[in-house]
């Protein structure tokens, strides 16, 4: 992909939305009213909107490596408070995916700089899942494993949120859902947590207005 070809691919683009609606853009610009909130994985195969099918205005959302919810991180904060008490989304998704380069860095610990802190997150998931992890012997099905159950601690972690338990205990809304993007086949996964469970098991740990 050369950089220059960006803008004749923009400009194609736009043609291409004007072609099927001249109002598309005028519409666009009037706001945004989407029911999903995505929390996924940098990966530059790992599309948001192309892999769920949505059109623009549908899904907010946030990336970073690994699709971790670390609760100092500003930035992630400062998504999901908009997302839940402005844009009241009805779903909040947290999107692993196979073969996710954070996720192999930290299954094999290597000093990394500036990424070390990152990563520390991951480890801290193999950590508390070790003994099921450990246990495996095939390395492909411990790599699948470790992305599936970072899936499940970072949905715990969406629960811990102020901003969430508030929506919660408000309107019962949003829903957490996990999922895996499979890199290999294309196909999307719904790990199938049942959050209402999850954080039943954690509640009097983490529920703040109790
Ligand atoms: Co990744």
């Amino acid at each position: 992909m050369e950089f220059n070809k960006i803008f004749e691919n923009n400009e194609k683009w736009v043609t291409e939305k004007l072609s099927l609606d001249s109002d598309y853009f005028k519409k666009l610009s009037q706001g945004q009213n989407p029911e999903f909130l995505y929390i996924g994985c940098s990966d530059s195969r790992v599309t948001a909107e192309d892999l769920m099918g949505v059109q623009a205005g549908e899904v907010f959302v946030h990336r970073n490596i690994a699709n971790l919810v670390v609760s100092t991180d500003n930035n992630l904060n400062a998504v999901v408070q908009f997302a839940v008490e402005y844009l009241k989304v009805k779903h909040i998704i947290v999107c692993g995916h196979y073969e996710c380069g954070g996720i192999q860095a930290a299954l094999n610990p290597s000093d990394m700089g500036q990424l070390n802190s990152w990563l520390q997150t991951l480890r801290d998931v193999y950590r508390i899942h070790r003994d099921e992890l450990d246990a495996m012997t095939d390395t492909q099905k411990k790599f699948d494993r470790l992305v599936e159950l970072n899936v499940r601690e970072q949905c715990i972690n969406v629960i811990k949120i102020d901003h969430v338990q508030r929506a919660w205990a408000k309107t019962h809304y949003p829903t957490i859902h996990g999922w895996v993007f499979d890199v290999r086949t294309g196909k999307l996964i719904d790990l199938g947590l049942d959050m209402d469970q999850i954080f039943g098991e954690v509640r009097n740990i983490y529920y703040l207005t109790q």
